[in-house]
């Protein structure tokens, strides 16, 4: 039978060099709901996979289990997604942001050419890609009637630009909590192979989704393959970030090899603390998953009914997927630093939307992966902070 995780248990993380608890949250004197990772621990394989290595006690070059990293990832993508991948098209990276978006970039990509992205959207985006020396335009997200969605004719009109060389999109989407759907990401594909732009889905967020909302990942889509590329791994769902290990998926063998090259240009090796974490995570903890889900969307439950019995002019964008919620708080008229400062000043720390870039003006993101108790906390604070506020 599946092991039963205790998601309340507590975890305290002050002290623990956590850039979220020590960092963001002033070593306690905030309670941080921003930076995107849980307070949860990994779930029992992860840790005994790390102590085995740990316990081993020579931590020498190693030789990179390339087959059984691959068929973990290949086996997590088809038990969870329904996609059957051919393990020689996975590829190992430190990382997203620390290694697979800049190899990509350096590999496929020019200096001065542009990339399209989707904002708000997640902040490294915008960020690794100009520190690169490559431009980065938008085609922003549009809210109707509480959903975000794609302005197709602004974004087919921008893929067409022939400076424009990727679209990297996020897929379930950080911070709006878009899972985007078949029509969606067939409509984005034919865009791309129309205009001989690559497309770049980051699905780090993909095995955390609600309801009826199924995260599809691009690969599954009919001719893809040419041009799609995946960078994901286990670092939110199971809290690993800090192993730096991640991966890509590159089925278009041209597209492989220019990040091969990249890979071995830089001598980089790999992580072998990280790399046992997720092949513990990827066979053996698909409980943990099924479970987390599960709590997450009661903590979303609890800000939902927070919210609308206290503050009601602050909308929740309701979520698909991911455990950042995206809050609207246009309603207050307040600017980016106002709003900020409000919640700091009642012990709460949020991320600014406007970090997202200027569509996420007006808006706040909270991240709602934490115990349940430590939620209700935060909320007393913000209900005791927004009652005096208010009058
Ligand atoms: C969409 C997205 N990609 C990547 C990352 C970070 O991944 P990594 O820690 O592997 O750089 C985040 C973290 O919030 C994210 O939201």
């Amino acid at each position: 039978m599946d092991k039963r995780y205790d998601f309340d248990e507590p975890v305290n993380r002050i002290g623990s060099d956590s850039y979220k608890w020590d960092v963001e949250g002033k070593g306690g004197e905030l309670i941080p709901l921003g930076v995107a990772d849980t307070d949860f621990k990994a779930p029992d394989p992860v840790i005994r996979a790390v102590r085995q290595k740990a316990e081993f006690g020579v931590y020498a070059y190693g030789a990179f289990p390339r087959k059984r990293f691959q068929s973990a990832v290949a086996g997590w993508y088809e038990k969870r997604h329904g996609l059957v991948l051919d393990p020689a098209v996975i590829r190992p990276a430190q990382g997203i942001m620390p290694g697979a978006l800049w190899m990509l970039l350096l590999a496929l990509t020019s200096p001065g050419d542009t990339v399209l992205i989707q904002e708000p959207v997640y902040h490294n985006f915008r960020i690794i890609t100009e520190n690169m020396d490559r431009k980065v335009i938008s085609s922003d997200l549009q809210l109707q009637a509480g959903r975000y969605g794609i302005n197709w004719s602004d974004l087919e009109e921008k893929a067409k630009r022939p400076e424009v060389r990727a679209l990297l999109i996020c897929n379930p989407h950080n911070p709006v909590g878009r899972v985007w759907t078949e029509v969606e990401l067939s409509r984005l594909c034919n865009i791309c192979k129309e205009n001989q732009v690559l497309l770049v889905s980051d699905e780090i967020h993909g095995d955390i989704t609600y309801g009826d909302h199924k995260f599809l990942p691009i690969l599954s889509i009919p001719g893809a393959d040419d041009y799609a590329i995946v960078m994901s791994g286990p670092g939110k769902t199971f809290n690993l970030a800090g192993f730096y290990s991640a991966y890509v998926l590159l089925p278009n063998p041209e597209l492989r090899k220019a990040y091969d090259r990249v890979y071995n240009q830089f001598h980089f090796d790999y992580n072998f603390m990280g790399t046992e974490a997720l092949i513990a995570a990827y066979t053996e903890c698909e409980d943990y998953v099924d479970q987390e889900t599960n709590y997450l969307w009661e903590n979303i439950r609890t800000i939902r009914d927070f919210l609308s019995e206290v503050m009601p002019e602050i909308k929740l964008i309701e979520p698909e997927g991911t455990y950042l919620l995206w809050l609207d708080c246009r309603a207050w008229g307040l600017t980016q630093e106002e709003l900020l400062n409000l919640f700091t000043g009642w012990g709460v720390r949020l991320n600014d939307g406007s970090m997202y870039g200027a569509a996420g003006k007006g808006f706040l993101r909270i991240n709602i992966a934490t115990q349940k108790a430590t939620l209700l906390q935060a909320l007393e604070r913000i209900q005791n902070g927004y009652k005096a506020w208010r009058t």
